[in-house]
């Protein structure tokens, strides 16, 4: 008799929803978590802290820039230990949600790290000591990712920091040293930039966000650059040197191949995250892996073996805690015989900078590369009455349609709240409607949202505001 329908390994987005949604669906469930708090990277070292800093360094500097234009007299400071003590409130209380939905859903959480022993089978070294052996009926890895290393970058989480390291620091840097333009350089960038650090991006390409559309790209790299934030691009970083006060990085301009340094107090090595597979014994259980290090899926996120899944940041895909948890909920409702589904076309994506940007489905460049016909309607915040308001003017919105049936194809925008306004274009998208579907629904006055209907409009018959 198997003591469990489920195991899940690994407790974050991905892991912690699909228990949940296996328990409501009527499996007994337990989910093996060693950090000691449930909730992942995302609730603990990723998005919920980094969005708390995010937000109070954004207020504080609204507070420094917009307050006197809008009559309101303050001179702000910062309490560095006060604002970690909000962002570790947020995660604690956040956590310890988690831990009750796992109580209301009748969920062990198994404290420790498990191990995949065969089909069926998991071992966990507890985090008493002890070890446990369970069965399964089924097992979900759900193990997620960690930071990637840099050869020559030494990562010590006090003076070079990974994201991890990046979110706690007691003091604002002098001069933070970001290795990597990517979501978590420029988020994390933006956070110690506004606190007043004098912030230098490193990037191996010669453009920032890689993957993004390149006009948003573009456009993006052009406000940051206005907000203070430096950049030198087509540079590859060699190596960290910690030994004397001032830490120096050591970089390669890719086009005249010249080796330059930099001087930091804290470096950031934000270069991508790779999938944490080692010590679940997954090659010794048959699991199937790919070249990259993923764990090798089919369409219903089963691995090479019968009965074990995965999902999230160890398979294929974006690593975003939406994604992963997408896949929770699917491969719940595969496992009880239900027609669990995702639809990989329709995945937003958000950088949680000020202005946001986020995007979903096709860039120009993929329907290019594809030959794709498509039409783009764009529309600026600056023609927006709530973005003037707001002083929120920087960016616009853009959509993508097919040329002759209209359909929505991809969502591009950088400007305010864009992380939110995105939904209106996921939902359209989901329901396969055309850029007048958007068009010509009512939207109210005035809203951020009447730039998004513009856009749709600029695909058509044109936009009014512009
Ligand atoms: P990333 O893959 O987004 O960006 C890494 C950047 O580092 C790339 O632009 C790459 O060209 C550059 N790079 C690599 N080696 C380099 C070198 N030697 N010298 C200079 N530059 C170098 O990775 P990032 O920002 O670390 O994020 C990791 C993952 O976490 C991503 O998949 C991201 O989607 C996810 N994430 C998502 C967030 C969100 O949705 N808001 C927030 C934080 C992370």
């Amino acid at each position: 008799m198997a003591d469990y329908d489920l195991i899940v390994i690994g407790a974050g987005p991905g892991g912690y929803v699909c228990a949940i949604r296996a328990a409501q669906l009527g499996m007994k469930v337990a989910c093996v978590e060693g950090r000691g708090a449930l909730g992942g990277t995302c609730l603990n070292v990723g998005c919920i802290p980094s969005k708390a800093l995010l937000h109070a360094s954004h207020l504080y500097h609204e507070a420094d820039g917009h307050f006197a234009k809008m009559g309101i007299v303050a001179s702000p400071s910062i309490d560095m230990p006060r604002m970690q003590k909000y962002r570790a409130e947020q995660v604690e209380q956040l956590t310890g949600g988690v831990a009750f939905l796992f109580k209301k859903n009748k969920i062990d959480w198994i404290d420790g790290w498990g191990k995949v022993a065969g089909a069926g089978k998991v071992e966990v070294a507890l985090n008493s000591g002890e070890s446990q052996s369970l069965n399964a009926k089924n097992i979900v890895i759900a193990t997620g990712s960690e930071p990637a290393s840099l050869p020559g970058v030494d990562v010590d989480e006090k003076r070079v920091v990974t994201s991890t390291g990046g979110l706690t620091l007691d003091k604002v840097p002098q001069k933070l040293v970001v290795i990597g333009a990517g979501v978590i350089g420029l988020e994390l960038g933006s956070v110690w930039r506004r606190l007043g650090a004098e912030v230098q991006v490193i990037e191996y390409l010669d453009h920032i966000t890689p993957g993004m559309d390149a006009e948003i790209s573009k456009q993006f790299q052009k406000i940051l650059t206005k907000q203070g934030m430096q950049f030198t691009l087509n540079s590859a970083v060699q190596g960290v040197d910690a030994s004397g006060d001032m830490l120096k990085v050591t970089y390669q301009n890719r086009k005249d191949e010249s080796t330059q340094t930099m001087e930091a107090d804290i470096v950031l090595l934000a270069t991508g995250r790779r999938p944490y597979t080692q010590g679940l014994g997954l090659e010794d259980a048959g699991v199937a892996m790919s070249k990259r290090g993923m764990v090798e899926t089919n369409g219903t996120w089963q691995t090479s073996v019968p009965g074990i899944y995965a999902i999230g940041d160890v398979i294929d895909g974006p690593m975003l805690a939406h994604k992963a948890e997408d896949e929770g909920v699917a491969v719940a409702e595969h496992i009880a015989g239900q027609h669990g589904h995702v639809n990989y076309g329709v995945i937003p994506g958000v950088i949680y900078t000020d202005p946001e940007v986020a995007n979903v489905g096709a860039t120009e460049e993929e329907l290019k590369e594809q030959g794709r016909k498509y039409k783009v309607g764009k529309f600026p915040f600056m023609a927006n009455g709530r973005a003037k308001a707001h002083f929120a003017t920087d960016g616009f919105a853009k959509v993508i349609a097919d040329a002759e049936t209209d359909r929505i194809l991809g969502v591009h925008i950088i400007g305010p709240s864009a992380g939110e306004l995105i939904h209106e274009y996921c939902v359209a998208m989901e329901f396969g409607a055309a850029a007048e579907d958007i068009a010509r629904t009512c939207h109210a006055h005035p809203t951020l949202s009447e730039a998004m209907r513009e856009a749709a409009m600029a695909c058509g018959s044109g936009a009014i505001h512009v």
